[in-house]
C-alpha cells in the first residue's frame, strides 16, 4: 500500500548536530535542511539523544539563552521515533499536527532514516488501493497468456461478487456504463419506452436508456438522501414507462421500499444503479440485490477496481442468460458463431478480472475502512457552520464512495466552489457534485428540479480513498476550519 510519507535519508547529514555545538550551528542546521528540525547526536558516541525544533530554540533564545548557548541546555519534549523495521503502518501512526519528522533508529539507537510527513503533499479525491495480490494474479495473466476475456479470473470474480451481492448470477462486462445497457436491454426496453432516472447522477445512467432507443425521464431527489424521490416518481409514471433505475448516490442507498411498491403497482422492472455503492446496505441487504438487476461500475475512483469494469448481478436466470448472449455478440450459447440476435462485445478481460479478485479478497476491509474514515471526517467538520455532512438515514449503511458535505454560503462564509479553489492551493483536491443530468447540454430538458440543483450547486467530495489516514482527515479539517475563519 501506498504511505503517506517519505524517507529522507540523505537528510540525515544536514541536519546532526552533536550535544558540545552552540544554537548558532543548530539554527545553521534547520536552515539547511528546512524541515524545521536539527538531530541532536551524543559527542562521544553518535548515538541519537533527541529532536530540536525551531520552536524549541525560539522558546529558549526568549528565556534568555543567546546563540553562543550550548545546544544541550535548550528545553526539548520528548521525540517519537521509530524503529527502522517498522511497518509503514506502524510509522504512518505517529505522525500528528506537530510531529512531522520521525527518525528511524537501529539497534543501537543510531539514526539510519527520516520519515518525513509532508503536508503539502497532494491528497487526491479518489485513487486505487492497489497491492501485491494484484500485482501477482495480473502478473499471472501475463506469464500464462490468458489475457483476454477468456480465463478463469473472469468467472471467479463473477462468482465471488455475486455471492458479496447476495444474488445468484454475476456477469462481468467491460464497463458500469455497458452493464446497464445490457441490463436494460435484457428486460427488453427499446423505442417507444420511457425509463425513469434521477436527475441527480452521472451522465451514465440517462445515456444508457438512450442507447437502448427509449427516452430518460428525469425526477428529482429526496433531500435526506441525495436520492431518487419515490415521491417523484410516482408523479413521472406514464402509460410508456417500462423500468426505474434508481441510483444509489455516492455510496448512501435510495429508500428501495416504496419504489419496489411503485413498480409493483404499475409493473415496472427495476435496475439498481449500485455503480457507487459496492457493500452499501439497504436494511441488511446489499445494494444491488433488491430490485430484478443492479449493476456496479470498477472504473478506477470506485470502491474496489479492475481499471475499467462492470458487474451485471440478478437473481433471474432469464435475465442472467439473456444479457450474457448480449454481451457475447449475441451468440448463441449452444451453437458457435451462430447470432440470432443484435449483440455487442461488452466483456471484461481476464487481466481485469484478475484484479477483480485480488481486490475482493479485502473488500470488506476496503469497505471499511471507508466508513471509519467517514466517522473520522464527522468528527472533525460535525461543528463547523455552514457544513451539512453527507446523508446517513437509519435503515442504511452508506459506503462513502465520496464523502461528499454541502455547504451553506451564508453561514459558511463563502460558496462550495471558493471552498474547493482554496483547498486546491492547499494540495487537497475536491470534486463538485454532480451536474444534474436534466441540466447537461445534451438533454437540457429546461425543468426544474430544485433539490437537485441545489445540491449540485452547493456540493463537494473531500479525498476519500482508503489510502488516506486520520492525519490526513485532520489535516483536511484544519485547512477547511482555517479557511473559514481566514475569510
Ligand atoms: C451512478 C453511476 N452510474 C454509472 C456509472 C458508469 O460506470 P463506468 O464509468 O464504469 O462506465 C458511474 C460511474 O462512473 C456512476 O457513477
Amino acid at each position: 500500500m501506498k504511505s503517506r510519507f517519505t524517507r529522507i535519508k540523505e537528510k540525515i547529514v544536514d541536519i546532526s548536530v552533536s550535544d558540545k555545538q552552540s544554537i548558532r550551528d543548530v539554527l545553521r542546521k534547520i536552515d539547511k535542511g528546512a524541515l524545521g528540525v536539527a538531530l541532536l547526536m551524543d559527542s562521544k558516541t553518535g548515538i541519537f539523544k533527541g529532536l530540536v525544533t525551531d520552536g524549541d530554540v525560539r522558546r529558549s533564545l526568549i528565556k534568555g539563552m543567546d546563540l553562543d548557548s550550548p545546544v544541550s541546555d535548550i528545553e526539548r519534549p520528548k521525540t517519537i521515533t521509530a524503529s527502522v523495521t517498522a511497518s509503514s503502518e506502524e510509522i504512518s501512526g505517529l505522525f500528528g499536527e506537530a510531529v512531522r519528522v520521525i527518525p528511524l533508529l537501529d539497534g543501537g539507537r543510531r539514526v539510519t532514516d527520516l520519515a518525513f510527513f509532508d503536508t503539502r503533499v497532494y491528497l487526491p479525491v479518489s485513487e486505487p488501493n492497489l497491492g501485491e495480490k494484484e500485482l501477482k494474479y495480473v502478473s499471472e495473466c501475463v506469464l500464462t497468456g490468458w489475457v483476454s476475456s477468456a480465463g478463469k479470473y473472469v468467472t471467479q470474480f463473477e462468482q465471488m461478487f455475486a455471492e458479496f451481492c447476495g444474488t445468484r448470477y454475476g456477469i462481468s462486462s467491460s464497463s458500469g456504463t455497458t452493464a446497464l445497457h445490457l441490463a436494460l436491454l435484457s428486460l427488453g426496453i427499446g423505442p417507444g419506452d420511457e425509463v425513469i432516472v434521477p436527475s441527480f447522477t452521472f451522465i451514465s445512467t440517462a445515456n444508457a436508456v438512450v442507447f437502448t432507443g427509449a427516452t430518460p425521464v428525469f425526477v428529482d431527489s429526496d433531500i435526506q438522501t441525495w436520492n431518487i424521490s419515490a415521491h417523484e416518481i410516482e408523479k413521472a409514471v406514464t402509460v410508456r414507462t417500462k423500468a426505474i433505475i434508481p441510483v444509489h448516490i455516492y455510496g448512501h442507498p435510495a429508500d428501495m421500499a416504496p419504489i419496489l411498491d411503485i413498480a409493483d403497482r404499475y409493473n415496472l422492472a427495476v435496475v439498481e444503479d449500485a455503480a457507487e455503492a459496492h457493500g452499501a446496505l439497504y436494511k441488511g441487504k446489499k445494494t444491488g440485490s433488491l430490485g430484478d438487476m443492479g449493476i456496479f461500475s470498477f472504473y478506477g475512483n470506485k470502491t474496489i477496481t479492475t481499471g475499467e469494469g462492470g458487474m451485471l448481478v440478478t437473481d433471474n436466470k432469464e435475465l442472467a442468460d439473456k444479457a450474457r448472449i448480449l454481451r457475447d455478440h449475441g451468440m448463441d450459447p449452444e451453437n458457435r458463431y451462430h447470432h440470432s440476435v443484435l449483440g455487442y462485445n461488452y466483456r471484461m478481460t481476464n487481466i481485469q478480472a484478475a484484479l477483480g479478485v485480488a481486490q475482493m479478497e479485502r473488500i470488506d476491509q476496503i469497505v471499511q475502512q471507508k466508513c471509519t474514515n467517514a466517522v473520522f471526517y464527522n468528527d472533525a467538520l460535525g461543528e463547523i457552520p455552514g457544513i451539512t455532512l453527507p446523508p446517513q438515514a437509519e435503515w442504511a449503511k452508506n459506503i462513502y464512495w465520496l464523502y461528499s458535505i454541502l455547504i451553506d454560503e451564508k453561514s459558511f462564509g463563502m460558496s462550495a466552489g471558493r471552498l474547493a479553489a482554496m483547498l486546491k492551493i492547499k494540495s487537497i483536491e475536491t470534486r463538485p457534485l454532480f451536474l444534474p443530468v436534466h441540466q447537461q447540454p445534451i438533454y437540457d430538458t429546461k425543468q426544474h428540479l430544485p433539490v437537485c440543483e441545489y445540491l449540485s450547486s452547493s456540493g463537494l467530495s473531500l479525498p476519500s480513498s482508503v489510502n488516506i489516514d486520520i492525519n490526513e482527515i485532520g489535516r483536511i479539517a484544519w485547512e477547511i476550519k482555517n479557511i473559514r475563519k481566514k475569510n
